[in-house]
Order: structure tokens, then sequence, then C-alpha cells
């Protein structure tokens, strides 16, 4: 089964479809079919280090299916916040959300931020999940831009782009974003 999907099959462990979409379309740049597997329901530790998050949903995910696997954990994270909310962004989202970041944002004049995500990938053939990695630096706008994406896309709006992702469509968000980055990695490592 493992040497049936390599190189042609990537299967993605995520409930989101908007994740699942973003990084369809940049493996098929690469021949990779990709399948979302919604029913895994990885557990998701607590760390300091998203690294760290996505090896141990990795590894919770392949027990679970024993099949080649893939996740990927991303995060915002703000400067003057001390890289708020960093590991926490899903907690953060739920609770108080892009209105709840926007607030304690106010007349903050230093607004840099960025987004990080890893795909972490474990099959039989590998004793630990091998990381990608992907980071964009930008910044934070002053109010909620655009109604497209998830999450914090109509607050983040990458440098050299006049947009927030809020108001990219999947293809423009892919030609820049981290999981577009983290992506390419795998689908690199993954046809070779
Ligand atoms: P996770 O990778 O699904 O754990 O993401 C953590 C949090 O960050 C979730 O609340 C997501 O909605 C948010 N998030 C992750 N990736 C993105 C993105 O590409 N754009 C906006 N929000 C994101």
């Amino acid at each position: 089964m493992t040497r049936l999907l390599k190189g042609r099959i990537a299967l993605l462990a995520t409930s989101n479809v908007h994740k699942f979409n973003e990084a369809r379309r940049i493996l098929s740049e690469h021949g990779i079919a990709t399948a979302m597997l919604k029913n895994i329901r990885a557990v998701e530790i607590q760390d300091d280090d998203i690294e760290n998050i996505a090896k141990a949903r990795a590894m919770n995910a392949f027990e679970k299916c024993r099949l080649p696997i893939v996740v990927e954990d991303a995060g915002l994270f703000i400067r003057k916040l001390a890289n708020f909310p960093g590991p926490y962004s899903s907690y953060v989202y739920r609770t108080i959300g892009n209105d709840g970041l926007l607030k304690l944002m106010e007349n903050v004049p230093d607004r840099r931020a960025c987004f990080r995500s890893v795909v972490a990938f474990l099959s039989p053939m590998i004793h630990t999940p091998i990381c990608f990695n992907g980071e964009v630096e930008g910044r934070i706008t002053e109010e909620k831009l655009g109604q497209q994406g998830f999450g914090f896309d109509p607050i983040f709006e990458p440098s050299h782009s006049s947009k927030t992702y809020g108001q990219m469509t999947v293809e423009e968000k892919n030609q820049l974003s981290h999981r577009a980055s983290s992506f390419r990695g795998f689908a690199k490592f993954y046809k070779g």
C-alpha cells in the first residue's frame, strides 16, 4: 500500500475543507492527488512548538490508520504580543476570534506578525515523522478585510501584498502562503 501511494496519492488527515483545498491544489501541481481523511481525529497536544504538535498528531493519526499519513499544523505569531497566539491559535480563534485579536492590537503601531505551517509525514517505512516548514511574514490589519478563506485570513496581510489572505482567491493565497511553502517542500520529498 505504501509503495502504491508514494509520490501519487497523499492522505491528509484534516476536517478543515479550506486547508484541504489549499493543499490539494499545491500537491496537484506536482502530480500528487490528495485524499481527505476527515474522520481520523488526531489528538492535538499542547506544546510551545507547532512542529512538536504536528509530529504528535502525525503519530496519533498513524496509530489509528496504519497508512502513510500527512498532517498540517499552523499558527499565527504576533510579534508585539510575544508571539501570541502561536501554538494556541486554534483555541484563541474559537474563543476571542478575529475581533478579540483586533481588540488586543488596538493602538499598537507595530503590527508585524507571521504565519507558520508545519507539514508532518509518517509512514510504515519511517520511524519518526518528517517535517516541512513554511513561514510568511506580514502584518495584522486594523480591521477585518475580505470574505474568503478561513480563520485569521481577514486580518493577516502578507508582506509585499496589498490584500489580506481573506481578500485572495485560493490561487492567489497559494502563490505566497505559509501552507503553500510547507506543502511544496513535502511534494518535492514525496515525489523524490
Ligand atoms: P490548525 O493548524 O488547524 O491547528 O490552526 C490553528 C488555528 O489557526 C485555527 O483556528 C485556524 O483557523 C487558524 N489558521 C490556520 N491556518 C490558517 C490560515 O491559512 N489562514 C487563517 N487562519 C489559519
